[in-house]
């Protein structure tokens, strides 16, 4: 449709059918009978039947079939045939599920998440969908947050890659071509501050760090041309994201540009009741319609004020106008009132939903994402060598995350079986060693379970076992995490540790077997002291998706080797989050070694965390030479270039991700001690030798100022170039 037959169609349509386009409701309410018969206003929400029928949008559910005849049984009734958008949280994969964010953030490889969300793009188009509630642009800088897992990471430049590229993935040129969905970037914003880790609580940041490190992975996403932006749950500046004028007009709209359809958290815009902010719905309608919030996500607010609120002259209908006018703007871009059905096609879902095509993908990209973490020679494991494989990740398939709410736990390899296809039966061990988590722990997520009842004689008989593999092997790989429902939407955790259980199997194994490797599975960076310690190697695996146990199996035995940096710091221990490489300078920085008495740093713990941002290591060895510059004064017009030469000094091929770092010495505000600015992964073979070259220009150099600008400042600047953000290999040059 042209925006003119658009326009007309908006004029045409009740103020009431308006309004409806602004709900949106999620599938349970329609009986997953042939019909998909609405169930009714037997609904806690409010919403009348007629309100269910006509609503814009739904959420959350998701099949060829099902979708279609929604969509045939809406048409019939709908007065101006406008047909309803079906979205659903298509995170890290639909059916085929991939590494979760985090994880795919350690890739350092933008390129690959975009070819997976295209990938998931794909499976969910046959699928009826036509919208994905992602990427998470949310910047994030403590573990505790169980949302971390959706996140990549603490970097604002490593984040707007990724947004950039999950876009692109999802979109394509055109979210109307064959196989793309549009993309929603999400949650804006700065929902990743949530002070102390707890999910949903205030966000307590200055607007200087908004600028600097929250907004631009949003406008990253933007930028790429992101169909949809959703409200975040928190309040900033004070106000609900939701109802928050200034955060959604001044900033989203004005400053970022963005003209898509803002769509709220589920329910968010009801909870500034419960912020107390909006003082019943009906205020909480007109704050967020003043804010520009097109769809209210699960909540009656909208669809049972609006209309009354026009009526009564207190909204103005060029409001609910705006809203309406950009939902069938993004209905036309989609190319949905031409072909309502777009891509649902049964058949389709049997060629392309865990194709092969996409579980060699999601094995790639979770062998990309592992990052080794500590080896001591022990990894790979010696071919012909006896191994034990033992913990509960050894059979679980639990590899996906609670967000992967499409994906089907029986669709995943589990380690077990990815080593039986691979391991010498005669020297190859397995055991469970331990429950996954004691008994009582608590759970969060999109998904039903509780742990496991465990008896103290089981659980006894399981470690007897362990112990048995464990002496009878050379090395022991023990298999351990978080359970992939203690990290999550609303799954904080004060204590970033291995559940209990696992530490006494951990232990207990080390009394009569020290070559221990730990390849650990989970959604957010842990407490990892003892284990690091303690073991001779570790290998962070995440929640690496469909194909995690083959990957993991790759990794271990050697087929593949690893070459993931860390997206986001590991604590030293929890007393120091948050904890992030790119902290501002103090006045008193603490200097390992130092003598002064009174400098910022802990009595009792290092400052610095157990592995920082950008840290992984290879089964091979690299050198980084000395940084070159080709001149050491960079102008406007005369970017400089700097150069190192990096080797592979061991003996097997591997990948570096080589990293550029930039330090802004002194500034009208007070930069960060060093950030990303660029990297280059590079594949060498043994004994090889390449020159990386990186272009630094005035732009790199802009910093959000005090009087609200982004500008550079002339002045002296530290270069680093190295293998993670610890790096001290640099130069300076100076900016005039
Ligand atoms: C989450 C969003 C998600 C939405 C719809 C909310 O609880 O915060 O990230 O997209 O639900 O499922």
């Amino acid at each position: 449709m042209t925006e003119k037959q658009l326009l007309d169609l908006l004029h045409e349509m009740t103020l009431k059918e308006k309004v409806d386009q602004m709900l949106q409701i999620t599938g349970s309410f329609y009986q997953k009978d042939a019909n998909e018969v609405l169930t009714g206003p037997e609904n806690k929400l409010g919403l009348t039947a007629e309100d269910l029928r006509y609503a814009g949008s739904i959420l959350g559910t998701a099949g060829a079939e099902r979708l279609k005849k929604i969509q045939e049984r809406y048409l019939e009734t709908q007065p101006h045939k406008i047909p309803m958008l079906f979205m659903m949280d298509i995170i890290h994969g639909m059916k085929t599920v991939f590494p979760i964010p985090l994880a795919q953030g350690a890739s350092f490889n933008p390129a690959l998440s975009k070819e997976c969300a295209a990938a998931a793009a794909k499976e969910a188009a046959v699928s009826g969908l036509h919208v994905t509630f992602a990427p998470m642009a949310d910047l994030v800088r403590d573990p505790r947050w169980g949302r971390v897992m959706e996140s990549t990471g603490e970097d604002p430049y490593l984040n707007s890659l990724f947004a950039r590229a999950m876009v692109e993935g999802f979109q394509g040129d055109d979210p109307k071509e064959p196989y793309r969905i549009a993309a929603c970037v999400k949650h804006f914003a700065a929902y990743g501050a949530a002070e102390a880790g707890r999910d949903y609580n205030t966000a307590e940041l200055s607007e200087h760090t908004l600028w600097e490190s929250y907004l631009p992975a949003y406008r990253a996403g933007i930028e790429a041309g992101a169909a949809l932006v959703m409200t975040s749950f928190n309040t900033v500046n004070g106000i609900p994201a939701s109802t928050n004028r200034w955060l959604m007009r001044d900033i989203l709209r004005d400053e970022l540009g963005f003209d898509g359809v803002l769509i709220s958290d589920f329910s968010a815009i009801y909870e500034t009741i419960t912020h107390g902010h909006a003082k019943d719905k009906a205020d909480a309608a007109q704050k967020a319609l003043d804010a520009g919030v097109d769809i209210d996500m699960m909540s009656d607010v909208y669809s049972s004020n609006l209309c009354r609120l026009v009526e009564e002259g207190a909204v103005e209908e060029a409001l609910v106008d705006e809203a309406v006018l950009r939902i069938l703007r993004l209905k036309n871009r989609l190319g949905l009132f031409e072909n309502p059905y777009k891509d649902a096609d049964p058949e389709g879902e049997k060629r392309y939903i865990l194709c092969a095509e996409h579980r060699a993908l999601a094995r790639r990209a979770a062998t990309e994402s592992a990052v080794l973490l500590k080896n001591d020679g022990l990894l790979p494991l010696a071919p012909k060598s006896s191994v034990a494989l033992i913990g509960p990740y050894l059979r679980s398939r639990g590899m996906i995350s609670s967000w992967a709410i499409a994906g089907e736990l029986s669709d995943c390899v589990t380690v077990e079986e990815a080593a039986k296809s691979v391991f010498d039966p005669r020297n190859t061990y397995y055991a469970d060693g331990c429950p996954m988590v004691s008994e009582g722990t608590a759970f969060a997520g999109f998904r039903e379970e509780t742990p496991c009842a465990v008896s103290e004689e089981k659980q006894g008989e399981m470690l007897r076992e362990a112990l048995d593999a464990a002496k009878q092997a050379e090395t022991v790989v023990l298999l351990l995490g978080e359970h992939y429902l203690q990290s999550g939407e609303a799954a904080s955790r004060a204590m970033i540790e291995l559940p209990e259980v696992q530490m006494e199997l951990f232990r207990e194994v080390y009394k009569v077997n020290q070559n221990i490797a730990v390849a650990l599975f989970g959604g957010r960076p842990l407490d990892l002291r003892e284990i690091s310690r303690k073991a001779k190697a570790v290998l962070e695996a995440w929640l690496p998706g469909t194909e995690g146990g083959n990957a993991v199996i790759d990794l271990l035995s050697g087929k593949a080797n690893p070459s993931g940096k860390l997206s986001m710091s590991f604590p030293y221990c929890v007393g120091q989050v948050p904890v992030h490489y790119n902290m501002d300078s103090t006045g008193r920085p603490w200097i390992p070694g130092g003598q002064d008495r009174c400098r910022s740093r802990y009595l009792d713990i290092p400052n610095e965390p157990l592995y920082p941002f950008g840290y992984g290591l290879s089964y091979t060895e690299f050198t980084v030479s000395p940084v070159v510059l080709d001149r050491d004064v960079l102008t406007k017009d005369t970017p400089l270039t700097a150069s190192v030469l990096v080797k592979n000094t061991g003996t097997v091929p591997g990948v570096e991700a080589v990293q550029l770092y930039i330090r802004d010495e002194y500034a009208s505000v007070v930069r960060p001690i060093k950030e990303l600015k660029g990297f280059q992964k590079v594949r060498l073979a043994p004994g090889e030798e390449r020159e990386i070259r990186f272009t630094i220009d005035e732009p790199m150099l802009r910093f959000h100022t005090a009087d609200n600008g982004f500008s550079s400042e002339t002045g002296r600047f530290t270069l680093y170039v190295g293998q993670d953000s610890a790096t001290e290999n640099s130069t300076c040059f100076e900016l005039a």
